[in-house]
């Protein structure tokens, strides 16, 4: 497919009743069309915006693969619009259960043994013997409903981009390969879902995100055990350099030095503040829910304002501030590849 991607506005998902309005109605039935003739479709969520195809239909899922320019042995998370569909699809444990209970719909991922007669693709899930599920809330989760069946849906980015919290961010990456974009304002959590790994052993924590990591210990009542990036990659979207803008990126930084961009955070600034190419603050009033869910747009917005650097103010590392500190630390990463002589900030 090519050419410009139509778009439909829809409610948005912070509206009293998300996406029941009868143009949202239409909206999804045509969304469910196009999701049933194998091609893909951009949806919102409440992390960040996914491309959705039929996760049991092997060609349409290979489209998700080459659209992304995604390596084939990165599995894709399956959405569903409830446990009992979920169910259908991965083995729940008692500890599964009382997580997906808790926090579903919402920004968690559950890496489940796969059931064997679930019809998922093997491409969805590169062939392991897991799956990872989540279900969505917001215009997604009716979509999903509508369609009756589970969408496999990674973040609507080129691979090793950075995510999507905006339609405009979907069209601009993906916008020749999608049959249809579904636009609901910007993404309420702006990173996308913790990844918990539930397959018999010690719960372990793969991705930080939206969710924060204390209240899935508090429920589960023991500690999450994290897989370090670089030990073994289990959630490829723990690869090094994920998340990459292509203006290079300085970490903790306490100056703004000439020709850089900021990245701020809380009410303070640092020197050299008023020179910066462009500033945005996460939130000034240092909350970490609102800095988690502005990261990604400020990052595309900073990425294209022709700075030579971005100059990341640090952030707290609790809460939320886990998942924006690991996706700030990918982002820098790709930097440090490209260029050499960079020092490790
Ligand atoms: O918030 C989110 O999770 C968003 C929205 C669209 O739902 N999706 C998302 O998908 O971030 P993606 O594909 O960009 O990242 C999914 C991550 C990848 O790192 C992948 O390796 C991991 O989930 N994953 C999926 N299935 C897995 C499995 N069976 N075992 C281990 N990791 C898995
Ligand atoms: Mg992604």
């Amino acid at each position: 497919m090519s050419g410009r991607p139509k778009i439909i506005r829809i409610s948005s998902p912070d509206g009293p009743s998300p996406a029941r309005g009868a143009g949202n109605v239409e909206a999804m039935a045509e969304a469910c069309a196009h999701l049933g003739a194998g091609e893909l479709v951009a949806i919102p969520t409440e992390t960040v915006y996914g491309l959705a195809a039929d996760a049991a239909n092997g060609k349409a899922v290979a489209r998700i693969f080459k659209a992304k320019g995604r390596p084939r042995f990165n599995p894709l998370i399956c959405h569903a619009d409830s446990l009992a569909m979920a169910e259908r699809h991965g083995i729940f444990d008692e500890r599964a259960r009382r997580l997906a209970k808790a926090f579903w719909p919402g920004p968690l991922t559950l890496v489940l043994p796969k059931r064997p007669d679930s019809p998922v693709h093997d491409l969805v899930t590169a062939g392991l013997g897991t799956i990872g599920l989540r279900v969505p809330a917001g215009p997604a989760r009716d979509l999903i409903a509508a369609f009756k069946r589970v969408v496999a849906a990674p973040s609507a980015n080129l691979s090793g981009r950075i995510s999507p919290t905006r339609a405009e961010h979907v069209a601009a990456q993906l916008g020749g390969d999608v049959a249809l974009i579904l636009d609901a304002g910007p993404c309420q959590v702006g990173v996308e879902s913790t990844i918990v790994a539930l397959d018999g052993r010690r719960a372990r924590l793969l991705r930080p995100g939206g969710l924060e990591v204390e209240a899935i210990e508090a429920v589960l009542g023991e500690k999450l055990e994290r897989v370090a990036t670089g030990d073994k990659v289990e959630a490829p979207g723990m690869l090094a350099s994920h998340y990459a803008p292509q203006t290079p990126l300085r970490l903790d930084a306490t100056d703004v030095r000439p020709g850089e961009a900021l990245l701020a955070f809380g009410p303070d600034m640092p020197k050299g503040a008023g020179t910066a190419v462009m500033l945005r603050n996460l939130s000034p009033a240092g909350d970490l829910t609102q800095a988690a869910a502005n990261l990604f747009g400020a990052l595309h917005e900073l990425d294209a304002c022709g700075a030579e650097m971005i100059a990341a103010m640090p952030i707290p590392d609790h809460g939320l501030g886990e998942a924006i500190n690991d996706r700030l630390r990918r982002a820098a990463t790709l930097d440090e590849k490209s260029r050499p002589a960079a020092g490790k900030h």
